[in-house]
C-alpha cells in the first residue's frame, strides 16, 4: 500500500487541505483512497462526513483499529497535527514512503519550516532515502516579493519542491461542502487542477516512492513501462 504522510509541525499551512485535495484527486483517478486522520481537532474526519455521496468515494480510518485502513485501500493519506515531534513523528516518516511538507510564503512560516526540514533531514528514513521529502508551496501569490522570498529559500533545501498551489477561495468552499478541487467544476478550478497536475505527478513518478516502496508497486510500475500502459 502506498502511504503519504502531509507533515509539518507548524499549524495552518495548508496540511488538512492539502490531505484532503490530494485524497480526492486520487480517488477521480480510480484509486481505492483511505484517509487517516491524527490530528485530535478531526478537521480531515469532519470533512469525510460531510462528503456528499455523489463524488469519488473516501475512506475513513477509525483511530481505534489504530490507524489501519481496509483491505481493499491502496494508497493511505495520512494528515498530521501541528507540533508533531520525537517518535511520533519518526513512527510516521517510518511508515510512509513519501511525505508532503506544505510551506506558505510567510516569514514565520519560512522559518518555522527552515528548523523543521532541517530536524526531517536527521530523521533515519530519511537519510537512508527509504522515505522521500517533498515540498509543496501553499498559498502561493506569485506576483509578491514574499513568494520571490520563498522561492529563494525553498531552493536552499536538498528537498524538491514537487509543486506550487495558488491561495484561492476554491479551497475553502470547497471544504466546506466535504469537496476538494478535484470536485469542482473545470471553469472554476481549472488552474487548481493543472497545479494539482504537477503534484500528482511527482507522487505517480518512482522517485518520490523511496526505497521503502513495496516490491508489488514497483514491480506494477516495471510492468507498466514495459507494457507501456
Ligand atoms: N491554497 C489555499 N488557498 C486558500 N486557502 C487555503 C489554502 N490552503 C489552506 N487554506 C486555508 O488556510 C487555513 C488553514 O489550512 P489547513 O489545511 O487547515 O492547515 P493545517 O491543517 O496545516 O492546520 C484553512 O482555513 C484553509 O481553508
Ligand atoms: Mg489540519
Amino acid at each position: 500500500m502506498r502511504t503519504i504522510a502531509i507533515i509539518n509541525a507548524k499549524g495552518g499551512c495548508g496540511k488538512t487541505t492539502i490531505a484532503t485535495s490530494l485524497a480526492a484527486a486520487l480517488a477521480w483517478e480510480g484509486h481505492s483512497v483511505a484517509l487517516a486522520d491524527m490530528d485530535p481537532q478531526q478537521s480531515t474526519n469532519d470533512w469525510l462526513k460531510h462528503r456528499p455521496d455523489s463524488y469519488p468515494a473516501l475512506l475513513g480510518v477509525a483511530a481505534e483499529s489504530g490507524a489501519r485502513p481496509a483491505a481493499e485501500t491502496d494508497t493511505l493519506i495520512i494528515d498530521t497535527p501541528a507540533g508533531l515531534a520525537g517518535n511520533e513523528l519518526e513512527q510516521i516518516i517510518k511508515r510512509a514512503q513519501t511525505v508532503l511538507v506544505p510551506v506558505m510564503p510567510s516569514p514565520v512560516d519560512m522559518r518555522a519550516a527552515w528548523r523543521f526540514l532541517s530536524h526531517l533531514q536527521e530523521i533515519r528514513a530519511v537519510r537512508s532515502g527509504d522515505t522521500v521529502v517533498g515540498l509543496v508551496a501553499n498559498r502561493v501569490r506569485p506576483q509578491t516579493i514574499i513568494y520571490r522570498q520563498l522561492t529563494g529559500f525553498l531552493e536552499g533545501f536538498r528537498v524538491p519542491v514537487v509543486g506550487q498551489l495558488r491561495d484561492s477561495m476554491n479551497y475553502v468552499r470547497a471544504f466546506e461542502k466535504g469537496l476538494a478541487v478535484a470536485d469542482l467544476p473545470p471553469y472554476l478550478a481549472f488552474h487548481d487542477w493543472e497545479e494539482w497536475e504537477t503534484v500528482l505527478a511527482w507522487i505517480r513518478s518512482k522517485k518520490s516512492q523511496g526505497k521503502g516502496a513495496s516490491p508489488s508497486s514497483l514491480l506494477s510500475a516495471a510492468m507498466q513501462r514495459l507494457t507501456g500502459g
